[in-house]
This record gives C-alpha cells, sequence and structure tokens, in this order.
C-alpha cells in the first residue's frame, strides 16, 4: 500500500490547538519548525496517521503502521522549571501518559527507566522529548509520543511490543486519545512546577522492576544489580550504587 509523503494539515482549531496531518517525517520536527516559525505555543498537539522519518530514543527510527497508532507531539513552554528538571520533566510525561492508560486497563502499568512505558514486560509506548534551549533558559520542550493503539500485529525485530488494543480487545480514537493524552500530560507538568518531590515520588512508585534484579549495560559490560530507583537527576541507584543517565541502559527487554 502506498501512503501520501505530502504534508496535509487539516485546518488547526484555535479552540483545541490540534493540528492532525496525514503524513509527515516527524511530528517532533514539525512541532519544532512551527516553534522556530513563532507558530506553537504551550500545548499545541501535531498528530499524525504516517510518520516517514519517525524518530526514536538513542538516534534510533520509530516505526508504526499507517493509521493504527498514536503518533503525536505536544508543545510545552517549560517556564518556571528550570533546565535541570530535564529528567523530571519527561518522568512528568511519563506519568500523565500512565494516568491515561491506566484508565483503559488498571493493572501493570509501569515506567522503565528512563522513560518507557511498559505494560508487564511489554511496551506500550515511547516518548522522545526534544528541546529549544537558549543559554540557561527553556522556552520550549518538544514531547514526542509514540503509542501503539490499534495495531495488532509487530515485526520479529520488536518481540516485546504491545499496544492497547491487545491488552484490553478494545480500539482507540486517535485524535481523543490525543487529546485525553494532552490534559493528563499537563496536570502532572503543573503538579511538577508545585511540587517536584511529589513527581519524584510517584515515578519511584511505578518504576519498572523496583526492588528487583535488573540487567544493565555499561559498554560492553553487563551488570546484574538490584533496583533501588531513580533520583531527580535520573540517575539510577542500584545495589551497587547510582548510575548516570547516558551512562548504561537497561538491557532485560528487546526495543529499549
Ligand atoms: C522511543 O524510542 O521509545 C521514543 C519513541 C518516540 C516516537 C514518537 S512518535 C511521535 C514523535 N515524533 C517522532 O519522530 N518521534 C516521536
Amino acid at each position: 500500500m502506498s501512503h501520501p509523503r505530502k504534508e496535509n494539515p487539516q485546518v488547526p482549531s484555535h479552540d483545541n490547538q490540534l493540528i492532525e496531518l496525514d503524513s509527515v517525517d516527524s511530528t517532533n520536527n514539525y512541532a519544532m519548525a512551527r516553534i522556530h516559525e513563532g507558530m506553537a505555543t504551550d500545548g499545541l498537539v501535531c498528530l499524525t496517521r504516517h510518520q516517514w522519518a519517525g524518530k526514536g530514543q538513542r538516534g534510533r527510527t520509530w516505526h508504526s503502521e499507517f493509521g493504527q497508532n498514536l503518533m503525536m507531539s505536544l508543545v510545552i513552554e517549560p517556564s518556571p522549571l528550570i533546565l535541570p528538571q530535564q529528567f523530571l520533566f519527561s518522568a512528568a510525561i511519563a506519568l500523565g501518559i500512565l494516568d491515561q492508560v491506566r484508565l483503559f486497563e488498571e493493572n501493570n502499568w509501569t515506567i522503565k527507566w528512563p522513560n518507557d512505558i511498559y505494560w508487564n514486560d511489554r511496551k506500550a509506548a515511547g516518548i522522545l522529548v526534544e528541546s529549544v534551549i537558549k543559554g540557561k533558559t527553556w522556552p520550549f520542550a518538544v514531547a514526542g509520543i509514540g503509542m501503539n493503539l490499534n495495531q495488532e500485529k509487530f515485526p520479529p525485530e520488536i518481540p516485546n511490543a504491545i499496544s492497547l488494543k491487545k491488552i484490553t480487545g478494545n480500539h482507540y480514537e486517535l485524535k481523543k486519545t490525543a487529546l485525553d493524552i494532552r490534559s493528563s500530560i499537563q496536570k502532572r507538568i503543573e503538579e511538577l512546577k508545585k511540587d517536584p518531590d511529589q513527581t519524584l515520588s510517584e515515578l519511584n512508585l511505578s518504576l519498572y522492576k523496583k526492588n528487583q534484579i535488573v540487567s544493565i549495560k555499561k559498554g560492553t559490560d553487563i551488570l546484574l544489580t538490584r533496583l533501588f530507583g531513580v533520583d531527580a537527576l535520573g540517575n539510577l541507584l542500584t545495589e551497587n550504587g547510582g548510575f548516570a543517565l547516558g551512562e548504561v541502559r537497561m538491557t532485560d527487554d528487546h526495543n529499549g
């Protein structure tokens, strides 16, 4: 099946700050371009049915079946949050997504460090936050969210992917889900602005494999250790000490 390659935005509604696209390289790129044009403010959602250059974490590509899954970017003006709070900021986004998926299915959701959304041992959603940084200020962030909603089969390269449909049997509407997720993320960002300790403790309450043995990869070395939690800067706290974000990966899955 051939898919349209042309960007085809419907007229954005100013009431709900939503731009729906048929196809785009990456909603994160699209949202970033609107920011740089001065055409985006806090709360703008860019949603698409298809990405031809969707970006994942660590420079990977994010693939998704046409029209089946949520691919959205939310523009956020983080102020008065400051750059050292970037990890908590991504935690607030993950918690906002968790709030939403827990309405679909109550149990077994966790956040796999640093910010993947897991149901049992399966990945249901990933987050890619990109920021506009000017000197020490942080005027804008783009929270890119890829969530497997209605896709029923996944390629063998990602054997631990799962969709909401596989979990609940229900079909999910992309636009409604995107707008609901925007609301729950915005609540979590407000909570973070008022009480960062609360965001951190809620993250730790929902942390994947907390108090269990995890496998951590540092360079070519693999370490099995007990995970105690994370701190406000995103360091992983284990019985073998702390590991900085970017220094290690948790390796007990196939697409994290
Ligand atoms: C991950 O690797 O887990 C993060 C995946 C983030 C994918 C989403 S899809 C919408 C937005 N646009 C992108 O190009 N990437 C994010």
